[in-house]
């Protein structure tokens, strides 16, 4: 397998193929080499794209915007090249190359260290012959596969803006209010962390507490009053009033 990119992606999947015994790490083009030397596979790192050799599985981990150009500019033809995208289509990929989607879904920072065998992987061939190759790479470094077509994919994606990034910005919008009251925002954390355990036990649905779901007014009137300005307010009501949509959708 060789990688493409020298981001979060791809330093964490280039990381995973190399500690792994059934896969081998064959190379990574990045444009920018610098961006890789400190990393145990830095000897296989090239900023040359005609230096590549050929591979069984090459994956593009650059940015959306930029899926579509390099797929372009790779220097052969009738291998497998995958993206990593959850929002852009297979069809991005040029047509020269059999084309497939190896979505990790999870989020990555070069920073943070992740367990990358318990990441799942979302993966999508145009030729199904191809599954059978990508399935064995995807295996060699998670045990949490799951075929999916396109579509599939960015409804996945979506719901992972919503279960991550947005849940992200509330703690932003929480620390916010803490540090404007003066409280440490620390001490939400045990809170934090059981709200999102739970749910491996509970259907979300079942797990919602808090005044919107008992309807307690006085309460929901007293937080909108202590809410600093306009943006704060709406979001509270949005999601007050969604809360008790879903739970009378729910009940009929
Ligand atoms: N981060 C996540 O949590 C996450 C999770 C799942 C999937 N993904 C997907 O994984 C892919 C990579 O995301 P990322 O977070 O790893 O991105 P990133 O950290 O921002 O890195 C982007 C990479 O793309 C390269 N790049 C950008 N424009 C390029 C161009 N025109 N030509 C060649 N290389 C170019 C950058 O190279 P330079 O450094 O040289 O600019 C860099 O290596 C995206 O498709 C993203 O949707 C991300």
């Amino acid at each position: 397998v060789s990688i493409i990119g020298s981001g979060n992606v791809a330093q964490h999947l280039a990381k995973a193929f190399e500690n792994s015994s059934d896969v081998e790490l064959l190379q990574v083009y990045s444009r920018n080499k610098s961006d890789l030397q400190h990393l145990p596979f830095a000897a296989k790192v090239t900023d040359n794209p005609n230096g590549l050799h050929a591979a069984d599985l090459y994956v593009i981990a650059v940015s959306d915007s930029a899926i579509r150009s390099v797929a372009e500019s790779l220097p052969f033809e009738g291998r497998l090249v995958v993206h990593t995208s959850g929002s852009v289509a297979l069809s991005e990929l040029d047509a020269k190359n059999r084309r497939g989607v190896l979505y990790p879904l999870q989020t990555f920072s070069k920073k943070r260290k992740i367990d990358f065998g318990q990441v799942p992987l979302c993966l999508e061939t145009e030729d199904p012959n191809d599954s059978v190759l990508l399935e064995k790479a995807a295996r060699a470094i998670s045990g949490s596969i799951f075929s999916m077509d396109s579509q599939q994919r960015k409804a996945m994606h979506v719901a992972a803006v919503f279960a991550s990034n947005f849940t992200n910005h509330l703690y932003a919008l929480a620390a916010d209010l803490c540090e404007k009251y003066s409280v440490p925002f620390e001490i939400l954390q045990p809170l934090i962390i059981e709200t999102a355990s739970k749910i491996s036990e509970l259907p979300p649905l079942q797990a919602q507490t808090g005044p919107a779901l008992r309807n307690d007014l006085p309460t929901i009137d007293a937080h909108l009053a202590m809410l600093p300005d306009d943006n704060f307010k709406m979001i509270y009501k949005t999601l007050t009033q969604s809360i008790q949509q879903w739970q009378k959708a729910t009940k009929n």
